[in-house]
């Protein structure tokens, strides 16, 4: 198979292991994410594994600098690579009130959750359409569903991905190219940690892999869906947030994000 998948925050946790998933499958993969040095080490680990004639590139970018999805379109055009399948997954969220956070920290959330995932999306999707097949996974949450009092900007960045994914899958109906919105639950990653989440450190031997969620998105993704929710206990959480009153919701997720009291 001559098909490239480019996947960005391939370094760990759900990136990663979609990145072993389409390599599995056959799929020459670009990896993109900040540390060089991790990508390289799961690149190898790709060509170790596949025992086939599969091709690794391995884009090392920080999707906090403006731009980014113009370097690493740029890159791909310059090795002439056709990109078949477009996962847009790298994304951060922290923890604490809006008000007290580090102005450039909730600046960099935006250009990596939303900017990021959009331009990509804009620079791929043209020769997708002009082929008349592409897929795109973009990587949303169920925080999609409900506001995140103490999580208000990662909640908020969510919600524009589910948004903006499932309309432009709406307007691409018929041409070809797919987009697929993937919301997970509760994973066990690196995220929570990186969030600063300690309270949901307690829960990680519960929650579901990062593998599972990989297999059920790539899934989705190649039967063309225009969504997927990893896991029965997710799609009961985002039915209760569509019908709880706001108010409502409020309370209950504000207490379960809010930072423990010192
Ligand atoms: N884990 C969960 O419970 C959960 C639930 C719902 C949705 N999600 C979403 O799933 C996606 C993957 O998260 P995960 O759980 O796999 O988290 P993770 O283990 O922390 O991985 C995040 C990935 O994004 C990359 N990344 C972060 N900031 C970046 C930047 N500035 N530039 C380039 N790459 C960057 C990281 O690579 P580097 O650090 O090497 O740059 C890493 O590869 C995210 O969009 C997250 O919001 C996660």
């Amino acid at each position: 198979m001559n098909q490239w998948a480019l996947i960005t925050g391939a370094s760990q946790g759900i990136g990663c292991a979609l990145a072993r998933l389409f390599a599995a499958e056959g799929w020459n993969v670009i990896l993109v994410a900040r540390d060089a040095a991790r990508l390289g080490v799961v690149a190898e680990e790709l060509r170790q594994k596949s025992g086939k004639a599969l091709s690794v590139m391995v884009l090392p970018q920080d999707l906090t600098v403006p731009g980014a999805g113009q370097l690493i379109f740029a890159a791909v055009q310059r090795e002439r690579i056709v990109v078949n399948v477009l996962v847009n997954n790298a994304g951060f969220g922290f923890q604490g009130a809006f008000v007290e956070q580090d102005w450039q920290q909730e600046l960099d959330l935006v250009q990596v959750n939303i900017v990021a995932l959009m331009e990509l999306t804009r620079l791929f999707l043209p020769g997708m359409r002009e082929r008349g097949a592409g897929r795109i996974l973009n990587v949303a949450s169920t925080a999609a569903f409900l506001p995140g009092p103490y999580m208000a900007l990662y909640y908020a960045s969510k919600a524009f991905v589910y948004s903006f994914s499932n309309a432009v899958g709406r307007e691409l109906a018929g041409s070809g190219v797919t987009v697929t919105t993937l919301c997970p639950g509760l994973t066990a990653t690196q995220f929570h940690a990186r969030a600063g989440q300690n309270r949901v450190g307690g829960f990680l031997q519960k929650m579901m892999g990062a593998d599972r969620v990989a297999e059920i998105a790539y899934r989705a993704l190649m039967a063309g869906r225009p969504r997927v929710t990893s896991g029965l206990l997710n799609h009961l959480v985002i039915l209760i947030a569509k019908i709880l009153p706001t108010w409502l919701i409020l309370r209950i997720s504000g207490r379960f994000i809010a930072p423990p009291k010192r």
